[in-house]
C-alpha cells in the first residue's frame, strides 16, 4: 500500500500545532498538561523522539511522541486530526516508531490508554501489544487508565 504521509522530525515550530492537537484529542475533557513547552522539551531532549505526518496538501495531519529509558520505551503521544483519520496514518507514525526502537534495541514498548478508547486499543493490538495492568481512576481520578506492552526483544541475560 502506498503510504498516505510523509513522517518526519518535528520542528520547534510545529511545537503550537501539536499542544492543541493533544489538548483537542489525546487529552479532551482532561486538564491540559501537554502545552507548548512540554512539546518543545520533549523536541530538545535526546531522550525522546517526537515525529509528525504531513500530507499532500501540506498540513500536519498527526503526530507521535516516545521517551526512551535504559531499556525500555514509552509512547506518550499519539494523535491523528479527525479530518485524516482511516486513512492509515497512526498505522505509519507507530511503524515508524517500532521500527526506531527496535533497531536501538529497546526491550519493551509501554503505553497508557484510556479504558474506554476502543480504536486505540484496537491499533496497539494490530502492533503486537498486550494489556499489561490497569488503574482505575488513573487519569485526574475520572477515567480508568490501562497500559498495553510491546515486548520487541527478551531481557538481555548477564
Ligand atoms: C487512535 C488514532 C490515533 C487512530 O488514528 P488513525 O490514523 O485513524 O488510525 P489508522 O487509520 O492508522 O488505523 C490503524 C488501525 O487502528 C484501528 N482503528 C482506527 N480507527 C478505527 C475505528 N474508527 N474503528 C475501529 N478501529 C480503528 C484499526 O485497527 C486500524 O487498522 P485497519 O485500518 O487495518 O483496520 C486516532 O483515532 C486519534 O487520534 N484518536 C484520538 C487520540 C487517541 O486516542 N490517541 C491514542 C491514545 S494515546
Amino acid at each position: 500500500m502506498s503510504e498516505i504521509a510523509r513522517i518526519r522530525i518535528a520542528a520547534e515550530a510545529d511545537a503550537p500545532q501539536l499542544a492543541a492537537m493533544s489538548r483537542d484529542t489525546i487529552e479532551e475533557g482532561l486538564p491540559w498538561r501537554y502545552r507548548e513547552p512540554e512539546m518543545l522539551r520533549f523536541m530538545r531532549s535526546p531522550r525522546y523522539n517526537v515525529i509528525v505526518a504531513d500530507v499532500a496538501d501540506g498540513s500536519l495531519a498527526g503526530f507521535a511522541v516516545m521517551g526512551y529509558g535504559e531499556n525500555d520505551a514509552y509512547l506518550a503521544l499519539l494523535a491523528v486530526s479527525a479530518p485524516q483519520r482511516r486513512r492509515g496514518i497512526a498505522a505509519q507514525l507507530l511503524d515508524w516508531l517500532l521500527r526506531t526502537a527496535e533497531v536501538a534495541g529497546v526491550e519493551n514498548i509501554d503505553v497508557e490508554l484510556r479504558e474506554d478508547n476502543t480504536i486505540a486499543h484496537r491499533l496497539y493490538e494490530s502492533r503486537g501489544f498486550a494489556p499489561a495492568g490497569r488503574r482505575p481512576g488513573g487519569y485526574y481520578g475520572v477515567v480508568n487508565q490501562n497500559r498495553m506492552r510491546l515486548r520487541l526483544r527478551q531481557p538481555a541475560t548477564s
